[in-house]
């Protein structure tokens, strides 16, 4: 890095009115310490004003639906008490100077039914899919280091609006809870991708087939959003060649359905596209045989000029794997606005100071458990990452 100001601590406008103080966002992370029936606790408050320093933090994936997930203690948001149990979080990272989004997430059918957790009041309605097909190759969590297989029992969603209206409701109550924008999660297999996808997607209606009606889901999502908070507070996180949870497509089919997409949220004027690459080679490398890429595919030089171009107010996010000064180049050659950082985030709750001042970046020399845990305690491997130059 050089000894000027890094351009990722550039002041940015998201949106029409959200200034961001730099270009650097904390990427959605999954911690698991809800530990309060799906709800945060103060040391969820400590994790996130600790980060508040980003221009941006995306919350961890919150679920619109009761029991909705893979993990355990993850936070789910669809009762007032859920918006009344963040408040104190969103609270914390403004005082700290902050802007917090939060991620809606629906798994789809990266579930599993046999979690103890998924039924526990009763109103569970089946792990929902677009189709019932199940997903190859996934991994369920139990929260104890142990995993499960892939759900056999699916339940193909009848009306799909229905479920938009649950993303509504939980939005509402997200705006409740005092966050400032929402980040739809439209990739990783969960169920918003799940529709795009022609292998999940087997639907004869107008939800499934054409790559405008695999769209049509994630798009009455966004505008389900965009009722709730405006267009300009709407967010959607998308990696056209994901492969995760079983959703691998060809090159063509990736092409086809992401550049309509893209246009399409483009047109809406949202907020951001957060456009990550994971499993795209060399990046990220293993793609499974028959879904390989052309040698050389980055994501930004194909989807970006669709995002930033004279007619569009959308910005641009990239994400997945970045290294601080491979963004900052990105960033001075006009080719994205803002970078989401995630795994940096974990041991460097000031990763914004660090670069400001040229510091060294702290390394995860603990191993990958600390991710999503197993933990002895909540606060381990969670808010006991020092800040530089605290003893
Ligand atoms: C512990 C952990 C939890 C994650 N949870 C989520 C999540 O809830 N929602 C999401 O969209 N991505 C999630 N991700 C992916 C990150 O947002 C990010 O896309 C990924 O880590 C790649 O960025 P990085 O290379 O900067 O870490 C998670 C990643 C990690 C390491």
């Amino acid at each position: 890095m050089s000894s000027q100001k890094s351009s990722l601590l550039q002041t940015v406008l998201l949106g029409d009115d959200l200034p961001l103080s730099n270009r650097i966002v904390m990427a959605s992370m999954t911690r698991n310490r809800n530990i309060d029936n799906m709800k945060p606790t103060q040391l969820t408050t400590t994790y996130y004003t600790q980060r508040a320093s980003a221009g941006l933090i995306i919350s961890e994936g919150m679920h619109i639906y009761p029991q909705a997930t893979q993990w355990e203690h993850v936070p789910v948001m669809y009762e007032a008490e859920h918006a009344q149990a963040w408040k104190p979080v969103t609270a914390a990272v403004h005082d700290a100077g902050g802007k917090i989004f939060m991620q809606i997430w629906h798994a789809g059918r990266a579930q599993n039914e046999k979690m103890k957790w998924v039924k526990q009041d009763g109103s569970f309605p089946g792990v929902l899919a677009p189709s019932k097909v199940k997903a190859v190759g996934g991994r369920f969590r139990t929260g104890d280091g142990g995993h499960l297989e892939n759900t056999e029992n699916l339940t193909a969603i009848e009306d799909p609006r229905t479920v938009v209206e649950q993303y509504k409701k939980s939005a509402t109550l997200s705006e409740d809870a005092g966050f400032d924008g929402v980040e739809v999660i439209a990739l990783g297999g969960y169920l918003v991708h799940s529709f795009m996808n022609s292998r999940a997607n087997l639907r004869t209606d107008e939800y499934g087939g054409s790559v405008q009606n695999r769209c049509r889901f994630p798009l009455e999502v966004v505008d389900a959003m965009i009722l709730v908070y405006g267009q300009r507070r709407v967010g959607v996180k998308i990696s056209p060649f994901d492969c995760y949870n079983d959703s691998a497509a060809t090159y063509e089919e990736c092409m086809g359905t992401f550049t309509y997409l893209v246009e399409q949220l483009v047109q809406r004027q949202i907020a951001y596209i957060c456009l990550s690459r994971r499993a795209v080679e060399p990046f990220l490398g293993r793609r499974p045989d028959g879904f390989h890429l052309p040698a050389g595919t980055d994501p930004v030089d194909i989807f970006g000029p669709m995002v930033k171009n004279a007619g569009s107010k959308t910005i641009l996010m990239v994400n997945d794997g970045y290294t601080p000064g491979e963004a900052e180049k990105l960033v001075e050659a006009g080719k994205i606005d803002l970078i989401a950082f995630g795994r940096l985030y974990i041991p460097n709750p000031d990763l914004v100071t660090r670069i400001e001042k040229g510091l060294p970046l702290a390394e995860n020399d603990r191993g990958n458990h600390v991710h999503y845990g197993p933990f002895r305690s909540p606060e381990e491997d969670y808010i006991d990452w020092p800040a530089s130059g605290s003893s």
